[in-house]
């Protein structure tokens, strides 16, 4: 057995409030790659953020080859080969992506046209060593979630780390996109890296894990061989009970009002001649690969970008939807994939972010806002969801990864708005809460809602959608029935490039 690379052990942390870690252990070795799983709010983003220096611990001891050290800053973690690739991404959107890799450490050469072609040159070596197919010079902002995931991991290891620990780095990629993390991963590993992958989605654990820890609302539970353990036995050790996945649903048949009806929508190269209908109680699930512009149509329907020519009925007569605000008096509602972004007020509290896309209900007659009553919406989703956190009064930006996606899914909720546009709703969200979240959307589609669901997971897609449309490169190139569609039909149409642009 080689030397560990790292011991973690009775590792405490508290947060006011909470228990975020109480006697957790964690080691890793050269050459493997170490899961950690356990439900939102476990403490798996803690005890990463403890071991990369980015929080403190209260209690507890930490080796690194074998020597005691006090890691206090991300620097000190740096220095000794540990590095963290964040839930959150931390890129700067405008500048490129060698500038991103090197910033704050940029080679000190004089004339900075030099610096720039000396950082570019760097980048490109670096990614050629890592076989990633990367542009140097290639803006942030032009480019998919999934490259800003190669970004963060090539940035880690230039570094020079032998710890690289990747919190939940397939949560927003495609299934290709996947794979090629996993061959990056397996590279490294070959390498002698070792290497901490956070994740949700436990089939995968089996394939690109040796061993596997469990965390429960902060405590150790165990670590055990991949090979040795059933995804099943893993879930339990997680939830500390077993849970059954409720039987795929779909709700009874929705009615033939048309309540969103989407007409030649178009808007450069990313949206082409969409059309589609939503009825009332419906489901319509919308499928395709990362860069479909699936998130752009929601985005123009939702009045957040423009678009260059279309129309959008809402209840058979024509709207013009110019903003959010606009789309919102119109009834409809969008649940972003970018929380960050676009869904939540990190700054403010639980309480607040629950019931802001509904203030309006809770005004009294003098435009004071009835505390009682947004306390009261705001509990009943805390419960609906099983929102982890010390009290409605605390910050959303410090409730855990998978926590602030519920804030974003409570938040429409309250909202009660008529039509629900829902972007990879269960993105980063655990087993339990992610059947808690289906449930809830049939509950909405029986009452009379109608909802459009944005999602990467075919099995969600399928599990869940009354009528399935598909989109690549901005086209709508097919539509499935419930009966009719199958993730073979639906890969079909997601990959149906137009021939010859
Ligand atoms: N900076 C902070 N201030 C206060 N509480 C915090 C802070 N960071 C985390 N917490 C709390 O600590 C607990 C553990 O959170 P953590 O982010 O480690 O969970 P996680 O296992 O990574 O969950 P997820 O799967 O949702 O990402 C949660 O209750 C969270 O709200
Ligand atoms: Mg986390």
């Amino acid at each position: 057995m080689p030397e560990p690379l790292v011991e973690m052990h009775g590792i405490s942390k508290d947060f006011p409030g909470v228990h975020a870690l109480v006697d957790c252990h964690f080691d890793l070795y050269p050459g493997e790659v170490h899961a950690l799983v356990g439900e939102n709010g476990a403490g798996k983003s803690t005890l990463m953020k403890v071991l990369s220096g980015v929080y403190r611990r209260d209690a507890g001891t930490i080796k690194v080859k074998g020597l005691p050290v006090n890691i206090s800053t991300t620097r000190a973690a740096q220095r000794l080969g540990i590095s963290m690739i964040h839930q959150e991404l931390n890129l700067m959107p405008h500048l490129t992506v060698a500038q991103n890799i090197y910033i704050g450490r940029e080679p000190q050469v004089v004339p900075s046209v030099l610096n720039e072609k000396a950082l570019n040159d760097e980048a490109a070596k670096l990614f050629e060593t890592l076989h990633l197919r990367l542009d140097p010079l290639k803006r942030v902002s032009s480019l998919a979630v999934a490259q800003h995931q190669m970004i963060e991991i090539a940035k880690a290891l230039s570094f020079n780390s032998d710890v690289l620990i990747m919190d939940e780095p397939t949560a927003a990629l495609t299934d290709t996109e996947i794979d090629e993390l996993f061959r990056i991963t397996r590279a490294l590993r070959e390498r002698g890296v070792g290497i901490v992958h956070i994740s949700h989605r436990l089939q995968e654990l089996k394939q690109i894990s040796d061993r596997v820890t469990v965390m429960r609302d902060g405590h150790y539970v165990d670590t055990r061989p991949t090979a040795d353990v059933s995804t099943d036995q893993i879930i339990s050790m997680m939830v500390g009970r077993t849970i059954f996945e409720a039987v795929p649903e779909v709700p009874e048949h929705p009615s033939e009002e048309v309540v969103l009806e989407v007409r030649n929508l178009n808007r450069g190269r990313v949206i082409r001649d969409v059309s589609f209908r939503l009825r009332r109680g419906e489901i319509v699930g919308i499928a395709g690969l990362v860069g479909a512009g699936r998130t752009e149509v929601a985005r123009a329907v939702f009045g957040a970008d423009p678009f260059d020519s279309g129309e959008i009925f809402v209840k058979g007569t024509k709207v013009a939807i110019k903003s959010p605000s606009d789309a919102a008096s119109h009834g409809i509602g969008y649940l972003s994939e970018d929380r960050k972004r676009y869904g939540l007020a990190l700054g403010l509290d639980l309480e607040t972010n629950l019931v802001l896309a509904a203030m309006r209900r809770f005004l009294g007659p003098l435009g004071v806002i009835r505390g009682a009553l947004t306390r009261l919406a705001a509990d009943r989703q805390v419960q609906n969801l099983a929102i982890k956190t010390p009290s409605l009064k605390q910050t959303v930006r410090n409730l855990s990864g998978g926590t602030q996606q519920k804030v974003v899914v409570g938040k429409w909720l309250t909202a009660d708005t008529e039509i629900l546009i829902f972007d990879e709703p269960t993105r980063g969200i655990d087993v339990g809460a992610k059947s808690e979240i289906y449930r809830l959307l049939n509950d909405l589609a029986r009452e009379g809602k109608a909802i459009v669901m944005i999602s990467s997971e075919l099995p969600e897609i399928l599990r869940m959608s009354h009528r399935v449309i598909v989109m690549c490169e901005g086209r709508v190139t097919g539509e499935l029935t419930a009966g009719e569609a199958t993730q073979e039909k639906i890969m079909t149409f997601a990959t149906q490039r137009a021939s010859a642009v």
